[in-house]
């Protein structure tokens, strides 16, 4: 995406010792960045509060990651929100998680227009608390005419669960004979995926130290880059982003071949 210069000049203003604008390369930044935003409990018990305070501390983080992709000029932001997995967590959780995202999704709207940020979800909406599946239609519907960064929010999403679909998809495609078994390749595979469309994200960022996958986007990151940083999700600023992209272009990427 074309960023405003100046807008991220002074957005990037300020900087710690360790790291500045000046650091990265803006015409070498990832065009898809995805996010594994972890360590929102760990951080909120540090603290002696209850973990629903580190999901609320944890929007403010997430606004920020929005703010300084735009300001980086990404393509796509995703993130990982709720899995497939996490509806094991304490009904009174759940349904704090997902109060929070309905809220969050119509208080940061104004934000998505002013930043021309088209929406997106990647999971099976349909299971969803009727409030939450409203509100993210609403944003789907009242983004996209946004041609600006796309943002996906991962909501009920479960990468196995994604592939599987994709495969029956095919499967039913073929009996009805719409699709030619033969013609079935990873590119036809790809656009029955949620990321259909996107480009594969080119960095993956894992907060709070995990070194795991957790059933996430399998497939789209077969040639991603890993940085995985030990702070909680809500410290994660504008500065740990940076530091992420800089350590992105230090990296050789060779796609399997030889440079
Ligand atoms: C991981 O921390 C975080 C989550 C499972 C939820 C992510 C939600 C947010 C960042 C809130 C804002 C999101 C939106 C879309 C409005 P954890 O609970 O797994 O932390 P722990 O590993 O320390 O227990």
């Amino acid at each position: 995406m074309l960023i405003n210069q100046e807008k991220t000049t002074a957005y990037f203003a300020d900087a710690p010792a360790d790291i500045a604008l000046s650091d990265v390369d803006l015409t070498r930044v990832p065009r898809h960045v995805s996010i594994i935003m972890d360590g929102n409990g760990r951080w909120a018990q540090a603290r002696g509060l209850d973990r629903s305070q580190g999901h609320v501390a944890g929007v403010d983080a997430l606004r920020e990651a929005v703010t300084t992709s735009v300001r980086l000029g990404l393509d796509v932001l995703s993130v990982y929100a709720f899995s497939t997995e996490n509806w094991k967590r304490p009904q009174r959780e759940v349904n704090l998680l997902m109060h929070l995202f309905a809220t969050t999704l119509v208080k940061e709207l104004p934000l998505f227009h002013q930043e021309n940020v088209r929406l997106r979800f990647f999971g099976d909406l349909t299971a969803l608390p009727k409030e939450t599946f409203d509100v993210f239609r609403q944003g789907l519907d009242e983004t996209a005419d946004h041609d600006g960064m796309t943002f996906a929010l991962a909501v009920n999403y479960g990468s196995r669960a994604e592939i599987v679909r994709a495969a029956r998809d095919l499967a039913a495609q073929a009996v009805a004979g719409e699709v030619d078994p033969a013609s079935i390749d990873a590119d036809l595979f790809a656009s029955q995926l949620y990321t259909e469309g996107l480009p594969d994200p080119e960095l993956l960022i894992r907060t709070s130290g995990e070194l795991r996958l957790s059933n996430y986007l399998l497939w789209q990151l077969a040639y991603t880059e890993f940085y995985v940083t030990d702070t909680f999700w809500p410290d994660f600023d504008k500065w740990e982003f940076l530091r992420a992209i800089a350590a992105f272009q230090g990296r050789s990427r060779r796609f399997g071949g030889v440079v």
